[in-house]
């Protein structure tokens, strides 16, 4: 078993930014500003997003954190996404979801202007990736596709098996695993809560991709020997034993799976540093697209 060591993935594409962002500005240029909109005190969204804020600092990136109460109406936040639409100097919006009940994902996501949105979450970006056009493609897929790649990972005639069909991750990963391209051109099963023989699918996969948000919930039963996996999940769960008060747990049973597995991903330290790697080479796309 080989771990898929996502922190060391994501450090080296963390340093080739900051080498990139240092020449830009030794040529007079300003550096990529990334905009993060936060509504609401939810305690993941809080460490999610101040993790993108540090990391942007790490490797010279500029960044903004708009704070809002989750009071804020839609219309307010809609304004919000004009202005920093309207700002020349910021590169890439992103908008932590999820969002209060009362505002609409949808036209939240609809106001960012596309060459802005380096979540990957607007309909015109998701189509382009459907289409198979360059776009920004979401950061959690993207960060996966680099760490398959960061490992030569062989996907090719793979039959990849994805659990969840998340916009934000399950759905455009089957997309870009059944793409012809490296890594992708698997068969791909995407599975959901209405799969009724999943195990046996799981079973079939040379690849499993576990993004349902359920802790623990894949085990060796259902994973045949020599399986690439890669856990997406992590869910806080109450555990006395931290300072915390928490532990943080994937989707995947790692002490049993990864014996059968050929690579496996940690939680953490595996897809979750990819995300922001995924996100930052975004960022500085949107700003190399203006230039
Ligand atoms: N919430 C969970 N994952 C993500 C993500 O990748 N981007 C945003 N904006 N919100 C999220």
């Amino acid at each position: 078993m080989q771990l898929l060591d996502g922190k060391l993935a994501a450090q080296a594409i963390k340093e080739d930014l900051h080498q990139k962002t240092s020449t830009l500005l030794q040529q007079g240029k300003r550096a990529p500003h990334l905009a993060a909109i936060l509504v609401g005190t939810d305690g993941a969204s809080e460490t999610y997003v101040a993790s993108k804020v540090k990391t942007c600092a790490e490797i010279g990136f500029e960044s903004t954190l708009k704070r809002f109460p989750s009071t804020i109406t839609e219309e307010e936040l809609l304004q919000e996404i004009d202005e920093l639409n309207n700002n020349d100097a910021v590169d890439g919006i992103l908008v932590q979801l999820p969002l209060p009940k009362h505002i609409s994902d949808d036209k939240v996501i609809n106001k960012i202007n596309p060459a802005k949105d380096v979540d990957g979450f607007h309909p015109v970006s998701v189509g382009n990736m459907v289409s198979g056009t360059p776009t920004f493609i979401p950061a959690t897929p993207y960060g996966i596709l680099l760490l398959l790649k960061q490992y030569n990972v062989e996907t090719s005639g793979k039959h990849a098996v994805v659990i969840g069909r998340s916009h934000i991750v399950g759905t455009p990963m089957s997309i870009l695993l059944s793409r012809k391209s490296n890594p992708g051109n698997c068969t791909v099963t995407i599975c959901h809560s209405a799969t009724t023989n999943l195990k046996e699918i799981c079973l079939q996969g040379d690849i499993i991709v576990a993004a349902l948000g359920q802790p623990e919930f894949l085990t060796a039963d259902m994973v045949k020997d020599g399986a690439v996996i890669i856990d997406v999940g992590i869910t806080r769960v109450a555990d006395a034993s931290k300072k915390s008060g928490f532990a943080l747990k994937g989707d995947v049973k790692f002490d049993e799976v990864s014996v059968k597995s050929s690579y496996i991903t940690p939680v953490p330290g595996g897809v979750g540093p990819m995300t922001i790697a995924g996100l930052l080479m975004n960022t500085y796309n949107a700003y190399m697209n203006k230039q």
